[in-house]
């Protein structure tokens, strides 16, 4: 990524020096503290142009179907949970892409999560249109019948989530999908024997800054950080 880049002043660093050593609460106490010019080093920030930068963020494969019945897989990455009751995620398309139509006829699609097994076709579904090839064929990707969508799941993805739109807001080059979930389906191969779900053991991958990466390390659960030992 190119950008604006300013080199910090001696004001900038000395604010981020007196934070740095004024906070801690973001470090285990058990770490072992780093002397101020690590620290420094460590912390030193350039300033970029204005872009996106919210990173990692999960790249998903989300089907769709239009009117005629033709299916269709494209990759998005800007995708998010936005409201837990009404369950309500979001997509953001650009109007270029084919299977933007699609979407906007038929206001229905399915977020169908990636693996490390999907890595290939999630970035196959990302470089490759739907308007010359069928995805589904090239990739050897199974169609599953959804159950209050019209539009497929992947039968190799992990966890499908149906969704329909309640919203579309023309933000600029993207146009934002806001859905309401309308069901969610999961593997059963990584529920245990108490029927909590695994999702880790699908190998997960996420997206940053041009990259596919699987999650490799546990690094605490919810709420770990206050819990009581
Ligand atoms: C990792 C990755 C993430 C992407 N995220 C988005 C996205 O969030 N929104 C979007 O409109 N296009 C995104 N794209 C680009 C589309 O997936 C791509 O243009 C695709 O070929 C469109 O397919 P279609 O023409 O069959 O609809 C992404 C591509 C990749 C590789």
């Amino acid at each position: 990524m190119s950008g604006n880049r300013k080199k910090p002043g001696n004001h900038q660093k000395n604010r981020r020096a007196k934070a740095v050593k004024s906070s801690g609460i973001h470090r285990n106490p058990n770490q072992k503290s780093s002397s101020k010019k690590a620290l420094e080093q460590k912390y030193s920030k350039q300033e970029w142009k204005p872009g996106n930068m919210v990173y990692p963020v999960p790249a998903v494969l989300v089907t769709v179907r239009d009117r005629a019945g033709k299916d269709n897989i494209i990759t998005v990455a800007w995708t998010g949970t936005i409201c837990t009751n009404p369950p309500m995620v979001y997509i953001s398309v650009r109007p270029e892409r084919h299977s933007y139509h699609m979407i906007k006829e038929t206001g229905e699609f399915v977020i169908n999560l990636t693996t490390r097994e999907l890595v290939f076709a999630t970035d196959y579904c990302g470089v490759k249109s739907g308007r010359e090839i069928d995805k589904f064929q090239e990739l050897h990707l199974t169609r599953q019948a959804a159950s209050k969508v019209l539009a497929p799941l992947i039968e190799e993805s992990p966890v499908n989530i149906e969704c329909v739109v309640t919203e579309c807001l023309e933000l600029g080059s993207h146009h934002m999908f806001l859905a309401e979930v309308k069901a969610v389906h999961i593997s059963e191969s990584y529920l245990d024997a108490k029927g909590a779900f695994h999702l880790d053991q699908a190998e997960p991958i996420v997206y940053s800054h041009g990259e596919y990466f699987g999650l490799s390390q546990v690094l605490g659960t919810f709420g770990y950080s206050i819990k009581k030992k």
